[in-house]
This record gives C-alpha cells, structure tokens and sequence, in this order.
C-alpha cells in the first residue's frame, strides 16, 4: 500500500529541467561557469528588469544581503528608523541593524499576514525614513495605501518579494511597486540557484549607490556566472507554473472550505494574483497549530511553522508600536505549506487535502 504521504512529493528543485541541464552545458560548453564576468549576469538582469517592467536590475548573493543592499542604495540618514512588520524574515530585521539603522514594529494585518498600512501612520517619528513591505505567505500587502502614506511622509519603500516571485497587484509585478524590489534565488524559492538574490527599482541613484556599495572591495556580494545562467531559464517557465501553482492552491482551499473556522486561509486580494512560494492558515489556537505540525512532521507532510517574529525584541533593539498582538499571535498560530506539492498532480493535492481534513476531522468531530 502506498504511504499516507512520500517526501519525494516535497523534494525541490525537480531534476527534471531540460532548460536547466541546457543552461549548466552551456556554461560548461563556452567557459563562462568559470569567470568573474561573462554573459550570464548581464543577460539575467536585463531579464529581471523587463519582467518586472523596471528601468533597473542587480543581482547578488542572495536575498538577505539583498535587503540590506537595497536599504544602502537608499541612502538612508544614519541611525534613521525602518518600519516593517513584526512578524517578518528575520534576515530583514537583522539587515537594518547591519546597516546602522533602527527597526520599528508595526503590527499586520492578521488575514494577509503582510503590515497593516492602517497602523502604519502611527509608527512613523520625524526619524523614520523607509518602510519594508513584504508580501509573505500567499498574502499581498496594500501597496496603493503604503505609497500614499509613504509619500505624504516622504519614507522609501522596499518591497520584499522574495516570497511572491511572479505575483501580481493591479495588473504589476511584485517587487516593481515600492522605490526598491528584492528577490531572493535561495535553494528552497520559486526560483532558485541554491543560493541568490536581486534587487530592482526606476531609480538611478539607488541603483547607482548599490552598485558601489556591492562592488567595494573584491565584488563582495555577487551572483556567479553559473548561478545566473541556470536561472535565465526560469523565468521562461514562472508564469505557467506560479498558474498551476494558483489552481491546485483553489483546489486545496476549496476541499479544506469546511475547516475555514479552524484553519483560516491566507486572504485573496482582489486586485492581486499571488505567487506561492508558502501558503498560510491561520489556526484557531496555538495547541492546535503545533499538534497539526507535529503530526505533519510525522507523516513527512509539508506542513511547518511560521517565523517567530519580533514582538518579544527588547526596546534597545526596536520601537514597538501598539500591542502587535496581530503578528504575536501569527508567530503562534500560523501553519505553512511549503510550495514544491503544488506543481504535483492534482491526486497529490487531493491527498494533502484528504490528510488535513482526516487530522482535523479527528481533533475536532462533528456533532
Ligand atoms: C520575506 C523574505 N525576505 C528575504 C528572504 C531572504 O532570502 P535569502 O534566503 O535568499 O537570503 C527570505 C527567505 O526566505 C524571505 O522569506
């Protein structure tokens, strides 16, 4: 009999990419895998830029040190205060102290998991001069209202997509809306070199400033030429997969439709597509969250915790703003879907769906 679940439906990159094998002979083939500089880099940014529609594109080492780039080629008054949501990458939160600025709190929104634009207002001093947004776990944060308020007080925005690659909002890829985007091509993303990251933006003096920060000493933050050439290809094949990805996602959300009170999925914007790169529920208790994630650890599902967030940082290392229970009780209660089962086959989804409903089913009989 076949198992409840095979951890080979969770296994990421798949090894079966023609594209990919092409792309390593490629570089193999005219040298490039060996350089400093080659073709690859330069013809990956032009890729990113026009995907994202953007003027500019940089690529670096990885996600983390993109964040902190992106937060020097704003050029950022010293020890200036950063919003972002207390439920975050903790990388991000780590990359404003790196470059001697001050993270403030902001509580999310607990349906998208992303800031509260509607908190944000009171979070902003006459010290603060950038906002982090990320979209994270199949939400998309209100960049509309984000840029409203930011422009009022004059604050750069980042824009983390480096869980939403591919997403849209109102018709534009995340990660073009904010003054900076930032990617992440880490091992376990959409799109990935094992490790890597970018940043994108219209701006030429931000782009100017990051290239000179990046480029200080021997290049210290770079993207290699073989990692670039395996990633040009994925960008050919990101929107059908992150639209596989979507539908089996409406499947599952669907079949679960009758837990929605215990486990509350991640809100759809409206005017958004998302990428899922994870997929959250909310669970009604913090027992629960953790008794369904040690049962999926169990049984091998790819089913996890969220981030622990920042809400217990003490007030030498953030301001806080408000009580944050929002982003407390995420750190508590979120349950993740890590996204590799989503480019399965439907029955795939199904028996996911079939093992949730089974385990929630048992913890909670109906009447
Ligand atoms: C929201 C967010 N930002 C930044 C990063 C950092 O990316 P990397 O792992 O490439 O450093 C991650 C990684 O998971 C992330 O989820």
């Amino acid at each position: 009999m076949e198992p409840a679940w095979n951890p080979d439906w969770n296994a990421w990159p798949t090894n079966n990419n023609e594209a990919i094998r092409d792309a390593l002979l490629g570089a193999y083939q005219d040298g490039s895998w060996g350089r400093y500089h080659g073709p690859n880099v330069e013809k990956l940014e032009a890729t990113l830029a026009t995907f994202h529609q953007v003027d500019h594109a940089l690529t670096c080492a990885s996600g983390t040190i993109a964040v902190q780039i992106a937060l020097q080629g704003l050029n950022l008054p010293a020890g200036s205060e950063v919003l972002l949501a207390a439920y975050d990458f903790p990388g991000n939160f780590r990359a404003i102290q790196d470059v001697g600025l001050f993270p403030v709190l902001v509580d999310i929104d607990p349906k998208t998991w992303c800031i509260d634009p509607g908190q944000i207002e009171e979070a902003i001093s006459e010290k603060s001069s950038a906002i982090i947004v990320s979209h994270l776990h199949g939400g998309i944060a209100d960049m509309k209202q984000i840029r409203e308020i930011a422009d009022r007080h004059g604050l750069a925005i980042v824009e983390d997509a480096c869980q939403s690659t591919g997403g849209r909002l109102n018709g534009k890829r995340l990660g073009s809306l904010g003054d900076v985007g930032v990617l992440s091509f880490g091992g376990s993303k959409l799109i990935t070199a094992g490790r890597g990251g970018a940043i994108l933006s219209n701006r030429a003096d931000v782009m100017q400033r990051a290239k000179v920060f990046c480029e200080r000493g021997n290049h210290a933050f770079p993207l290699s030429e073989l990692q670039a050439a395996v990633l040009i290809p994925q960008w050919q094949t990101l929107e059908a997969a992150n639209q596989t990805r979507l539908s089996n996602i409406k499947r599952l959300r669907a079949a679960l439709h009758s837990f929605n009170g215990i486990l509350a999925p991640v809100a759809w914007n409206a005017l958004g597509e998302p990428a899922f790169y994870k997929h959250a529920w909310k669970c009604e208790s913090t027992e629960t969250a953790r008794w369904l994630i040690a049962n999926a650890q169990r049984d091998g599902v790819p089913l996890a915790e969220g981030f622990r967030g920042f809400t217990k940082r003490p007030a030498s290392q953030a301001r806080k703003v408000g009580r944050l229970k929002s982003a407390k009780d995420a750190s508590e209660q979120t349950v993740i879907l890590h996204h590799p089962v989503l480019l399965r086959d439907k029955e795939i989804v199904d028996r996911l769906a079939h093992w949730i409903s089974e385990e929630l089913e048992h913890q909670f009989p109906r009447p």
